[in-house]
């Protein structure tokens, strides 16, 4: 996609051939910076500090770091040891185990001096596929949004509502939850976009309105908990989010608050569609809302906030008294019972174990 006019991926090899640039998501919407990761260690942290962040970007940014580990020494050791420290660098995105069983699958038999090539190589597959696949959705999204189109009157928009960041940030390119939302929006269909500013970490208010708003999409940032009176009142004509981890049998896990506006949204009618790639289902979980892992993180990110001041400081600023204690659970589980339907890369599929046995069947045999 565009910043600043200029088309962009979130990750990419940098002109030596070997170190891997990204751009550093901490700090948007105020600085757009890029970082060069050029070892294993650069990679994890760049994951687990949340400089990328989104399920298939966290498996890209593995991808590569099994590429930088193997650069460093292509030994077995080497292979398992940066396996391990990828895999623990955060638990409930499931395209980072699937991008590193990838990788594994690319090198493990292969001599020790094929391995580097070999890696780079499934690396940027990854990567292609992935911007392949969202591609893909973007276009059977845009069918959903085209059928809402039709039924309004040519100059009145469609209102997507959405939460967290699951656009081109979250992914290689184009994104899950937005692609229909710029596909709509380049064929011109007036939409307008509802964008959960999604506490703690704002990644709505920071980074989706930042991309839709370098892509000219209209949109306007609503407190977490605004989207229930929308949809009471009309606003809202179709809720689409991105998911981190499906479950076997179409539970969806996604950002801290999903659920709730599927609740709001079964309550009032409005469509709810989870848009994902198929690497983001886990066949191995027979129950979402069970045995998803849900991550837990720092309660600095709840007791605090940061932001520009009016002189263009960057600050950070506490907002919980002193010794209140505070809980920062990272995501949470839609039963498939409140989802309309799954966007992927094969068309819509009904969340249900038997519709994505259907449509994905050689992953689903696969985890049998
Ligand atoms: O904690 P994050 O910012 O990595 O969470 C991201 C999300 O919840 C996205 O909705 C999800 O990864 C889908 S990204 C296409």
């Amino acid at each position: 996609m565009k910043v600043a006019g200029k088309h962009t991926r979130s990750i990419w090899v940098e002109a030596d051939g070997v170190t891997v640039g990204v751009i550093d998501q901490t700090v948007l919407p105020h600085r757009f910076a890029t970082i060069r990761l050029e070892t294993l260690d650069d990679a994890a942290r760049a994951i687990v500090s949340m400089q990328v962040r989104g399920a298939p970007l966290i498996g890209a940014t593995a991808a590569y770091g099994i590429c930088l580990a193997l650069r460093a020494d292509a030994s077995d050791e080497s292979l398992e040891r940066a396996y391990a420290v990828l895999r623990a660098t955060r638990p409930t995105a499931i395209n980072l185990k699937w991008a590193l069983d990838e990788m594994m699958a690319a090198v493990r038999n292969r001599p020790r001096e094929e391995r580097v090539a070999a890696a780079y190589r499934r690396a940027a597959e990854i990567c292609d596929e992935d911007v392949a696949i969202n591609q893909a959705i973007g276009g059977h999204g845009l069918a959903l949004i085209e059928k809402i189109a039709v039924t309004k009157n040519p100059r009145e928009r469609v209102n997507v509502l959405t939460h967290c960041n699951a656009g081109w940030l979250a992914t290689v390119d184009v994104g899950t939850a937005l692609a229909p939302v710029y596909a709509a929006h380049d064929a011109g269909i007036p939409l307008h976009v509802w964008v959960d500013e999604t506490r703690p970490r704002n990644q709505g208010a920071s980074l989706t309105a930042w991309e839709l708003g370098q892509h000219g999409v209209p949109h306007t940032v609503i407190p977490d908990n605004t989207g229930g009176h929308l949809m009471q009142h009309g606003e809202v004509d179709i809720a689409i989010v991105g998911t981190d981890r499906v479950a076997a049998n179409g539970d969806v896990a996604n950002k801290i608050g999903t659920y709730l506006k599927a609740l709001a949204a079964k309550d009032n009618n409005v469509p709810f569609y989870v848009a994902l790639p198929s690497p983001t289902i886990d066949f191995t979980v027979k129950d979402g809302v069970a045995d998803i892992p849900i991550e837990q993180r720092s309660g600095d990110e709840v007791a605090t906030m940061s932001g520009k001041t009016s002189d263009s400081r960057i600050e950070t600023v506490r907002i919980v008294p002193d010794g209140s204690a505070v809980a920062n659970y990272g995501f949470d589980v839609t039963p498939a019972r409140l989802v309309t339907g799954l966007i992927t890369e094969r068309g819509v599929v009904a969340p249900s174990r038997e519709a994505l046995a259907k449509a994905f069947p050689e992953r689903s045999d696969a985890a049998e």
